[in-house]
């Protein structure tokens, strides 16, 4: 099932997750109508509070990324923890699915390591580096309330109040379905 995705300015995208468990009710259906709501909107990760499931738990397909590495970069990661980051920081213009229209430059460092559980409950400790660890980076950011404008400079964030404030009232283009905090 596609699942709305919730816009900037609602309460679950603040929150820090909860942590999964195995009696979580109806986690494979969750994550089942994740992967259907991430490819319907054609994004590269979705994490659950991003369709107001406040848990730690994010997907990533990196597939639309040619040159990504690993070339088969989908994964499920559940109760994630990134142990380290490491080297120096390099620039990328993000977006995110719960920002339509809203791109700019964040810096992030290349390389890291984390632990996770797949969707078996095998944990698996593993480093990424350059795409593939900038989008755990992202999404790992949502399971702890934070968004990628949170990450930009302060005159940016000043410059983009107002398109930030119209998204959360649904005054914004998105061909996916979303779900806006506040009812105009
Ligand atoms: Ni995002």
């Amino acid at each position: 099932m596609i699942l709305p995705i919730f816009a900037f300015g609602s309460p679950v995208l603040r929150k820090k997750g909860e942590l999964v468990t195995k009696e979580t009710p109806g986690l494979k259906e969750l994550i089942a109508n994740m992967y259907e709501t991430m490819y319907a909107s054609s994004g590269i990760g979705l994490a659950a509070p991003q369709i107001g499931s406040s848990l730690r738990l994010f997907i990533v397909d990196g597939a639309p990324i040619d040159t990504i590495k690993p070339a088969n970069f989908k994964q499920t990661f559940i109760n994630p923890e990134i142990i380290t980051e490491w080297g120096e920081e390099w620039k990328y213009e993000e977006g995110c699915l719960s920002i339509p229209t809203v791109r700019e430059m964040v810096s992030r460092k290349p390389e890291l390591t984390i632990k996770y559980y797949d969707e078996d409950w095998v944990m698996h400790e593993e480093s990424f580096e350059g795409m593939a660890a900038r989008i755990i980076q992202h999404e790992y950011d949502h399971i702890e309330g934070v968004l990628f404008t949170d990450k930009i400079s302060g005159l940016k964030k000043n410059l983009l109040k107002g398109k930030l404030s119209n998204i959360s009232i649904g005054k914004v283009n998105h061909d996916y379905k979303m779900k806006f905090p506040i009812k105009k």
